[in-house]
């Protein structure tokens, strides 16, 4: 077990990340809150897996537990999904100090982080990830957030959790497409953050078979680097924007890609590949450092080629996209390891350069 204190102001928390399910969060609950009501809001086919047990878990601390389903997926995070959160946590009488749980993925994370923000001005959550990708990262930071129409992450707060929770154990039923989804964030915080990470990915013997302790310790250094730079920069106002590396032609990707085409963890793992390509291109880092990063993501099997995308409407999705203002993005290039740095562009500039690259080397 591994707890990473994330140090804000005024209240910072504890990620903890156990060799464990997710019925054994239930005494770090206990501990940090009262026995009153307490909301699970889980999607039905992470409730079908841990939410029983859960529950008990709770009740055997005291705690007076009620579990909400969502339909999985992303579609559930609507204005109509919170709208109905919020209608059910009134209906079971929540008060501003009653706790709210995610159960689930980033969609639910995001799902009762936002309801749990505005509930009565604001109650506290803790999360549950059970999606890799939510462990290495969605679940830290406190960004919420529902989509609005087709627009991702539209709405949304900051809303900082008062504890999060990774079992590791509840990974074991993901299915692989998932798990390689949150590899490749994890290979995201690596490359931006955390050069020995890098290394240890690199040197992973079996990268297609996990064992828990080898999730612990990816999970736990995201977790550390994360929480370092939400601390420097909570509402995303400079540095936390390194952590978009790969998400700029990643999200335009995402935006046109058909249902179920891309996950976001692959769209980012291509947009990787464009972004050290760029960052080669324009001078900013070694070849060997591209291909150091194309070696790792090609050893996880994460795609890094985007020819399917040629002569898709991807370039209206990044005029759209929330770094650009005006004619300008800021995109995230790369030094080396550890080094990222912030590149403010023409979006035209870019949107050619992606382009080309598009068709020919990526
Ligand atoms: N708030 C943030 O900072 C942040 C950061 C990154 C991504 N996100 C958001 O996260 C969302 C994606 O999250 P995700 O990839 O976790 O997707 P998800 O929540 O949709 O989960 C993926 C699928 O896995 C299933 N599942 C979850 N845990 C399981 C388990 N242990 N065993 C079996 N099945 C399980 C879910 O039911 C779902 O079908 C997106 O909406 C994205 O915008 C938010
Ligand atoms: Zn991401």
């Amino acid at each position: 077990m591994t707890v990473i204190r994330v140090d804000l102001q005024p209240k910072g928390y504890d990620v903890v990340v156990a060799d464990a399910g997710p019925e054994a969060v239930a005494p770090y609950v206990k501990k940090l809150f009262a026995p009153g009501r307490l909301v699970v809001i889980t999607d039905s086919t992470v409730g079908g897996l841990f939410a029983d047990r859960i529950e008990q878990a709770l009740v055997a601390e005291g705690f007076d537990v009620a579990t909400i389903n969502v339909t999985p997926g992303e579609r559930s995070k609507s204005f109509t999904t919170a709208e109905m959160l919020l209608e059910r946590m009134s209906e079971i009488d929540l008060d501003r100090k009653s706790v709210v749980m995610s159960l689930g993925g980033g969609v639910v994370g995001d799902l009762a982080g936002f309801v749990s923000s505005i509930y009565k001005r604001g109650c506290p959550v803790v999360h549950v990830p059970t999606t890799l990708l939510a462990q290495v990262d969605s679940a830290i930071g406190g960004k919420t957030g529902v989509n609005l129409a087709h627009v991702k992450n539209q709405i949304g707060t900051f809303h900082q959790p008062s504890l999060v929770f990774a079992p590791i154990r509840a990974l074991r039923t993901l299915p692989r497409r998932q798990l390689l989804n949150g590899i490749a964030e994890g290979i995201k915080t690596a490359v931006v953050l955390d050069a020995d990470l890098v290394e240890w990915l690199g040197q992973t013997s079996d990268p297609l078979h996990w064992t828990d302790s080898w999730l612990v310790h990816l999970v736990s250094r995201c977790c550390a680097a994360k929480a370092s730079v939400v601390e420097k920069d909570e509402k995303d106002d400079g540095l936390r924007m390194v952590l978009n590396f790969g998400h700029t032609l990643g999200h335009a990707l995402e935006a046109v890609a058909d249902e179920d085409e891309l996950l976001h963890g692959e769209a980012v793992a291509i947009g990787m590949a464009a972004a050290i390509g760029l960052s080669r291109h324009l001078g900013y880092c070694r070849p060997q450092t591209e291909a150091a990063v194309l070696h790792l993501l090609g050893t996880f099997g994460l795609p890094t080629s985007a020819k399917s995308f040629v002569g898709r409407p991807w370039s209206q999705a990044l005029r759209k996209d929330k770094k650009s203002a005006g004619s300008q993005i800021t995109t995230v290039l790369l030094h080396e390891f550890g080094h990222p740095l912030l590149v403010k562009q023409s979006v035209d500039e870019l949107t050619r350069w992606f382009k080309e690259w598009m068709e020919n080397d990526g």
